[in-house]
């Protein structure tokens, strides 16, 4: 018995020293890889579409054309260059038994920013093996460490923007727990200093840039007090580099029930927490404003970004033929958080007005998900008409009064 306890122990000590050697060596990474890439300066940009699963590859295409039309001009002239990326469905991915199949990876390194179509996280009890989700996998292999989602509903008075951190915490180590018997199962939660540095500093530069000046920190470091304490901790240290920004900070629990107190709610700006409480706030705050589909997401790393709708795969669209009438709507709002991110500042404006003149206002077209509405194709050629509208900003102001 008691040598059965030592070997067990044996055994999750080494597991245990694996996942620590495996997370030195990823700081060492982060840290080699200090600069963000400067698009501005760049000859050419590569832009990866991944199409994904389900309906991903339907509304992927329809994004694609989008953002083809917005940035003819430089396509011609080679500066933007649009590689497609098959082999990240759910079949390839589960016949290769691997997130993101090698092959596909080397592709996705070769690109600068990705699009990327949903992608089916298979789940206990479904038909597919049990690989880790391809997101995860992909935050992961890229360092897409600030998952910057923002909500916005206007009359409500809110205009978030959460910055989730990407690649540590409860996800680091994910798929790596331990069970040391029948009876006890271990996971594991990670800070490191340079990770959480890293996504506090990016929140509390966009707080400072965009004029928004505050900053909520979100943990639950009165219990969960290691890796939590490091994150609140840091972010303190930071805040004092930023006299302008105030900052406060607040517990996942209570912060999740002020973002339904209509009277506090409206005071936070941006948000910046680990990323499980990340994960869960966010589809809360999306919930506001229409719900999941209508949020886009964007990851972003210093090397790699990667922009995708934070919908589901709707595989039963495409099963009962409907995959050409899902809505393209979102990805194609990640796609203009993809043009702002590379330098298209004025192209990702003028892509918000027309979706939101189709979408809010003038609504000539709307998407049921059925024949009973408009193809993602007649909607995304409704979008670049309005595009082409030369009264477009006046057109989009009229509607703001
Ligand atoms: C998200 C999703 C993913 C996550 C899933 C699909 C693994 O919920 O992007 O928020 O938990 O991060
Ligand atoms: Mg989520």
């Amino acid at each position: 018995m008691e040598l059965n306890h030592l070997e067990m122990i044996e055994a999750a000590k080494n597991h245990f020293g694996k996942i620590i050697e495996e997370q030195l060596a990823r700081i060492e990474r982060m840290k080699a890889n200090a600069e963000f890439v400067d698009y501005e300066n760049k000859d050419k940009i590569v832009i990866g579409i991944v199409g994904g699963d389900g309906i991903g590859p339907f509304i992927t295409s329809e994004a694609e054309k989008v953002l083809a039309f917005l940035l003819k001009e430089d396509v011609e002239k080679g500066r933007i260059v649009f590689k497609n990326i098959d082999g990240l469905t759910i079949e390839n991915r589960a016949a290769c038994g691997k997130a993101i199949p090698d092959d596909v990876l080397a592709e996705l390194k070769a690109c600068d920013v990705i699009l990327k179509g949903p992608t089916t996280t298979p789940r206990e009890g479904d038909k597919w093996p049990n690989i880790e989700s391809a997101n995860v996998a992909m935050r992961r292999e890229l360092d897409l460490f600030a998952n910057v989602r923002p909500v916005s509903v206007p009359e409500k008075g809110i205009d978030w923007t959460f910055y989730r951190e990407n690649t540590e915490g409860g996800y680091a180590v994910g798929s790596k727990g331990i069970h040391v018997n029948d009876d006890l199962a271990i996971d594991f939660t990670v800070a490191t200093q340079e990770g959480s540095d890293r996504i506090i500093r990016a929140a509390f530069d966009y707080a400072k840039k965009s004029g928004k000046n505050k900053v909520t920190v979100v943990t639950k470091a009165n219990v969960i007090k290691t890796t939590d304490g490091k994150f609140l901790d840091t972010a303190k240290a930071i805040a004092k580099e930023y006299p302008e920004v105030e900052m406060d900070d607040w517990y996942i629990d209570i912060m999740t029930a002020k973002l339904v107190d209509e009277k506090r709610r409206s005071q936070f700006k941006v948000m910046v927490l680990p990323n499980l409480y990340g994960d869960i706030l966010t589809d809360e705050a999306a919930e506001f404003q229409g719900g999941v589909g209508t949020a886009g997401s964007a990851n972003i790393g210093k090397r790699y970004a990667m922009f995708e709708a934070i919908h589901g795969s709707a595989p039963r669209m495409v099963d009962e033929g409907r995959g050409q009438y899902a809505d393209p709507c979102s990805i194609i709002r990640a796609a203009g958080m993809l043009l702002e991110h590379i330098g298209y500042g004025d192209e990702a404006k003028k892509l918000q007005m027309a979706l939101d003149i189709c979408g809010t206002y003038e609504k000539k077209l709307t998407i049921t998900g059925r024949d009973t509405g408009a193809t993602g194709a007649q909607y995304a050629q409704y979008l670049m008409d309005t595009l082409s509208r030369e009264d477009l900003a006046e057109a989009y102001a009229s509607y703001q009064k």
